[in-house]
């Protein structure tokens, strides 16, 4: 049984308490199919939300098989919730994509155990058939029947539906009806479904009509004409704006014992038909939960999802592939004065002091014009690292934050989830930066010179640095291209701000420094260059250069800052 007990849930608007949901009182038992319905507007999403806990009521209590709500929550198996999008990845398939909710919510015994869940779900939604489809083709239907089945996984006794039949045509809508209809006749299961839909209506058990958050209605959907005087459902709503909502409120709390009376007769008249099964709760015997799964399972299966998905993916995997191969070319191309040898002055041996002096300046020409294109090369490798970086992980949560969202609600567990991101990132990043570092590297093409262990790891932190700093945009941001935008203009200002170009006021260097990872990873890689090469720097740059180790200490602290504004944002609840 859900009871709520006059539950409110108020916004602050201009400094003022607003109710969008107004003390809503309803008793559900158990093997009810209930709809809600009202304008556009008139809080059917908002107490949906309240009723699931995402929204927090401001008042009243909400009671659930007699525990109270605000002092228990729903375990994660006991309720589904379907939203109006999808929460599916358009790469793969159906079967897969109840597989992977089944081992995100459900601890399964064994893979026999996994298979007839997944089974029993694509057979109740009418799936089974097209269990090989990759969802992007599916049609609007299939996908709400996909978003169900997803839900169904657990077993849920609550199913909250949001929307879920709206932009299908009419058979589709009453197909899906039919199917939550089903759903609720067996195994005591609860089902609320919010729909704009006044057509339908006689295969619910009750019709809750909500307006402006407060109750109008609440009866068999037979009562429903009657009792607004309407000839037909679809002039209720041009009905229920003759006059306030509280009037509503008013005369319905004088009508509510009478009709959910009727609301029990009926029920009791369809459980004696046979129509209706609600297997008894024996006292003391709580029903079974599904257990969740421990965040090293969620792990594993969010990992090779993600991988599944980068694969299915070709447009990515060519983008990946092409950034990686062809960002080293492009250093290459560049790199042709940095690449000469440099000339030393002690091979000059000049009996002339004229044409000695001549000789050095010329040496030192050369060498201040090697420098200059080393410290440019390394820079313009340091900015495409940190392209790589932006373009891994810019919209890696905030482009699926719904999805997301929604698994988080169902029991995933936030550092699962960024220990997933994480891991799949980190091969990204350690290929990305690897392979530039051995093609600069080769022998035929040198014009760094020095330690290459010491020149890789320059090159990986700086990666991994604005990976994992974008990374935390992306956990914070409400929207992908939001996240996108953030990152680019992030990288966009390395290379004014690092100093290797333009030397910045000191106070202002000062400030800006720390932030900039383009400087650290390029002050190291120059600190990390053969001699020669790093003083023929020195001699071009009127910027101080940091030392290795303090390169590497202000890198790890911005992959660590950055994870920790992920984990953060990945924490933070951000429904729509
Ligand atoms: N967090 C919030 N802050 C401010 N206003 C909100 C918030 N959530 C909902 N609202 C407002 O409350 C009202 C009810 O919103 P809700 O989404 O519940 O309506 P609805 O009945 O589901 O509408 P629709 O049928 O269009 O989906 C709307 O006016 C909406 O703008
Ligand atoms: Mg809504």
């Amino acid at each position: 049984m859900l009871e709520l007990q006059d539950v409110c849930f108020a916004i602050e608007k201009e400094g003022e308490e607003v109710n969008l949901v107004d003390h809503v009182s309803l008793r559900i038992p158990r093997g009810h199919f209930m709809a809600i319905v009202g304008p556009s507007g008139c809080g059917k999403t908002t107490l949906l939300k309240t009723i699931a806990g995402m929204n927090a009521e401001s008042g009243g209590q909400l009671l659930w098989n007699g525990k109270n709500l605000s002092e228990n929550d729903f375990e994660p198996s006991e309720l589904g919730y379907v939203p109006q999008f999808s929460i599916a990845y358009d790469p793969l398939t159906v079967d897969e994509s109840i597989e992977a909710a089944t081992r995100l919510r459900c601890k399964t015994r064994n893979a026999e155990d996994l298979d007839a869940r997944i089974d029993k779900a694509l057979e109740e939604t009418g799936l089974t058939a097209i269990a090989e489809r990759p969802v992007k083709v599916l049609s609007g239907g299939q996908k709400r029947r996909l978003g169900l089945a997803m839900e169904m996984v657990s077993d849920p006794k609550l199913l909250l539906c949001d929307e879920v039949t709206s932009g299908l045509d009419p058979r589709s809508e009453r197909d899906i009806v039919k199917l939550l209809h089903t759903l609720s006749r067996k195994e005591g299961r609860i089902v609320l479904s919010v729909t704009h839909s006044l057509a339908h209506l006689e295969l619910y058990d009750s019709i809750l009509v909500l307006h402006e958050g407060k109750v109008a209605f609440h009866g068999p959907p037979d009562m429903l004409t009657h009792y607004f005087s309407v000839k037909d459902t679809e002039e209720i709503y041009p009905r229920l704006s003759t006059q306030p909502s509280e009037r509503w409120q008013t005369s319905w709390l004088k009508h509510r014992a009478a009709y959910e009376e009727k609301i029990n007769i009926l029920r009791t008249r369809l459980m004696k038909e046979g129509e209706l099964q609600v297997p008894e709760i024996k006292e003391g015997e709580e029903e079974k939960d599904v257990r969740t799964p421990s965040a090293i399972s969620q792990f594993m299966t969010l990992l090779s999802r993600r991988w599944r998905i980068f694969f299915r993916d070709r447009g990515q995997v060519f983008l990946q592939l092409a950034i990686m191969l062809c960002f080293p070319v492009l250093v290459a191309l560049f790199s042709d004065k940095a690449n000469q040898p440099i000339r030393s002055l002690s091979d000059i041996k000049q009996s002339n002091m004229e044409i000695e002096m001549k000789e050095q300046q010329s040496v030192r020409q050369d060498t201040m014009k090697a420098g200059s294109a080393i410290s440019g090369i390394i820079m313009f490798q340091v900015v495409l690292l940190g392209l790589m970086g932006s373009n891994n992980s810019a919209r890696e949560i905030a482009g699926e934050r719904q999805i997301y969202e929604k698994e988080k609600f169902g029991g995933l567990s936030p550092t699962a989830y960024l220990a997933s991101k994480v891991a799949f990132l980190t091969c990204l990043v350690v290929a990305q930066s690897l392979w530039m570092a051995v093609f600069v590297n080769l022998p035929f093409f040198s014009p760094f010179d020095g330690e290459f262990g010491q020149h890789a790891l320059f090159l990986l932190f700086c990666n991994a640095s604005m990976t994992a700093v974008c990374l935390g945009i992306s956990a914070m941001m409400k929207t992908a291209e939001q996240a996108s935008l953030l990152s680019i203009y992030l990288v966009g200002f390395q290379l004014p701000l690092s100093g290797a170009v333009l030397a910045l006021p000191e106070k202002i260097e000062w400030i800006t420094r720390p932030f900039i990872s383009a400087y650290w990873s390029w002050s190291g890689s120059i600190e990390a260059l053969a001699t020669s090469r790093n003083q023929a720097v020195e001699m071009v740059i009127s910027t101080t250069l940091s030392n290795q180790e303090t390169c590497i200490y202000l890198l790890s602290l911005h992959v660590a800052v950055g994870l920790l504004i992920a984990w953060i944002g990945a924490k933070r609840h951000q429904w729509d």
